[in-house]
């Protein structure tokens, strides 16, 4: 054959290949309002970078007919682009290709791209969209799927993992996604679960949907499992984009620096009045957030998972930074196992990427109940503390009002390897609030009272000796667990000198095979 019909016969090749199972079932995919597996990834990497592995992959199967169903590339698209100039490794699912099930082959070649990710330092991103594993392929893709799970399990903590849920993603499948950093859910036509509505009928009797056991907003804001919803796949694949601007490409890199035109010493007046004169009232917290960083952008993760707390990447003068801030307008900020776990996950993904960390405490303390103690929040409370024990970035702390009891310990104080601890000077740090100390304190006196005006007039004096005694951030700052007394107006200046100071920043922990999180 001559040259000129080898490269025809290539290209010809090239065309079948990219129209996956066909055209009739693009248009079905297209129908249920989904994109296919390249649209997807030309949409998510910078324009004509993408550069495909394995195009004319088939499968090895014979049996049940599938020896005469061979389709190029059978079922996943993968391989390596950019975005914003910065490499990225890539496998986007076919549904279009026996649902994207997947085979041996298919389980290849998305470990050959995390493979080289991991060689090259470079973040791997997922596109799921699959009916799981290939039935007629039995173990085999039981064991695809288990060399892909030890890949991220190994890829953990060194190059970031981020994964789309575009479509169905049952059975075990889930867990690649679960064990990869970050979860993206679109509203439509995305769903995880470990088992169906089928199944959970014939188990439980309980009758259920899909959206209603698995859909993007059940596992944004019940179970947690996903950090991102968005309205379309478009505008998901626009926020991966997002957050890998705050990420570096793996763990041996700083996270990336940008031009900031945000001054840095840009006084924010309004804080100097956010803090409302009764402490019992609330105030959002995301407010303080977005006066103080760089241009008022703040990527919020887990934005509708346990609000009391507040979690996400934003910048300061330009340096990547992850924000932990208790919410007061959501149950009074308190941590419960919710917040407790969302908190860690955060602090410990920033921790082993290099990005530092900046936490707003104002808490009042654990969420108390048998709910909360029958579910572990003992346990699930040290996870946080130990994230936060254990982090060696850059810590700067800013004591925004409550800081009580072991919450205060938990929330990156000085003992826990805090760098720079500032707090306002509407700041309270105690054991506890007033009114249970009161109670504690004084119980016998309050016992000999019986008259209630006069019970009342006892328990306010006490309470005004009590906050005036600790309810200010001047009892720790005589110690040194604060380091100073910040004008909240001038918070962002305060923060972002910090943060240059101690980008130098270099902390260990003792050698050891590994730590032993209380998971
Ligand atoms: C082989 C599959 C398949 C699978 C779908 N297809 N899932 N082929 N193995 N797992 C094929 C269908 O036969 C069909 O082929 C095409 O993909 C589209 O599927 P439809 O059913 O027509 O699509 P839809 O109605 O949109 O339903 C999608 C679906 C459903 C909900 C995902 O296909 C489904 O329930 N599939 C099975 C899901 C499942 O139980 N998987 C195993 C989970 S256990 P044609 O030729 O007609 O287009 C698991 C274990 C992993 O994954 C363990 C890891 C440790």
């Amino acid at each position: 054959m001559a040259i000129e019909d080898k490269i025809k016969t290539l290209l010809a090749k090239r065309e079948l290949a990219k129209l996956g199972g066909g055209i009739s079932r693009i248009e079905s995919q297209h129908k249920k309002g989904k994109l296919t597996a390249r649209e997807r990834i030309d949409l998510l990497l910078d324009e004509g970078s993408f550069e495909e592995f394995d195009m004319f992959v088939t499968h090895h199967s014979h049996d049940f007919g599938l020896e005469d169903q061979l389709v190029l590339s059978d079922g996943v698209v993968t391989g390596y682009g950019t975005i914003d100039g910065r490499l990225v490794y890539i496998f986007s699912q076919d549904f279009t290709v026996f649902g994207g099930s997947l085979s041996e082959a298919y389980a290849r070649k998305i470990c050959k791209v995390m493979d080289q990710a991991m060689k090259v330092g470079a973040p791997v991103i997922g596109l799921n969209d699959s009916g799981g594993a290939r039935i007629q392929e039995g173990v085999k893709s039981l064991a695809g799927y288990a060399e892909i799970f030890q890949r991220n399990i190994n890829a953990s903590g060194v190059i970031p993992q981020i994964s789309a849920i575009f479509g169905p993603c049952a059975g075990g499948a889930v867990y690649s996604p679960a064990l990869t950093d970050f979860i993206f859910m679109s509203e439509r036509n995305s769903y995880m679960f470990v088992t169906g509505p089928k199944v959970v009928k014939t188990v439980t009797g309980e009758v259920v949907t899909v959206e209603e056991l698995g859909g993007a907003h059940v596992h944004a804001s019940k179970s947690g499992v996903s950090h991102f919803i968005s309205e379309s796949e478009e505008e998901g694949l626009l926020m991966i984009r997002k957050l890998l601007s705050y990420l570096p490409s793996n763990n041996l890199e700083e996270p990336p620096l940008t031009q900031c035109t945000d001054p840095i010493d840009r006084l924010e007046d309004a804080l100097n009045h956010i803090i409302p004169a009764d402490p019992n009232k609330p105030y959002d917290v995301k407010d303080v957030i977005f006066a103080v960083v760089d241009e008022n952008e703040f990527l919020e993760v887990h934005k509708y998972y346990a609000k009391n707390i507040v979690t996400g990447f934003a910048k300061f003068n330009g340096m990547p930074v992850g924000i932990v801030a208790n919410q007061p307008n959501y149950l009074a900020g308190v941590l419960d196992i919710d917040a407790s776990r969302k908190a860690a996950r955060f602090v410990r993904f920033c921790d082993a990427f290099n990005i530092p960390l900046v936490t707003m405490v104002d808490v009042p303390g654990f969420l108390p109940g048998t709910q909360q103690e029958y579910g572990g929040i003992i346990l699930h409370g040290a996870k946080l503390m130990f994230a936060y024990g254990e982090a060696t970035v850059p810590k700067v702390t800013v004591t925004l009002r409550k800081s009580y009891g072991g919450a205060h310990d938990v929330m990156s104080s000085k003992q826990l390897r805090g760098d720079i601890n500032y707090a306002w000077p509407s700041a309270e740090i105690a054991v506890m609030g007033p009114k249970g100390a009161i109670e504690i304190l004084q119980s016998r006196e309050l016992g000999l009272i019986e008259n209630e005006d006069e019970k009342k007039r006892f328990i306010a004096q006490k309470e005004n000796e009590y906050k005036e005694k600790f309810a200010n951030p001047y009892e720790a700052a005589k110690y040194g667990y604060i380091d100073d007394v910040i004008e909240p107006r001038n918070t962002r200046f305060r923060v972002i000198r910090a943060l240059q100071a101690l980008a130098t920043k270099k902390d260990t922990n003792p050698p050891r095979k590994h730590c032993n999180i209380p998971l």
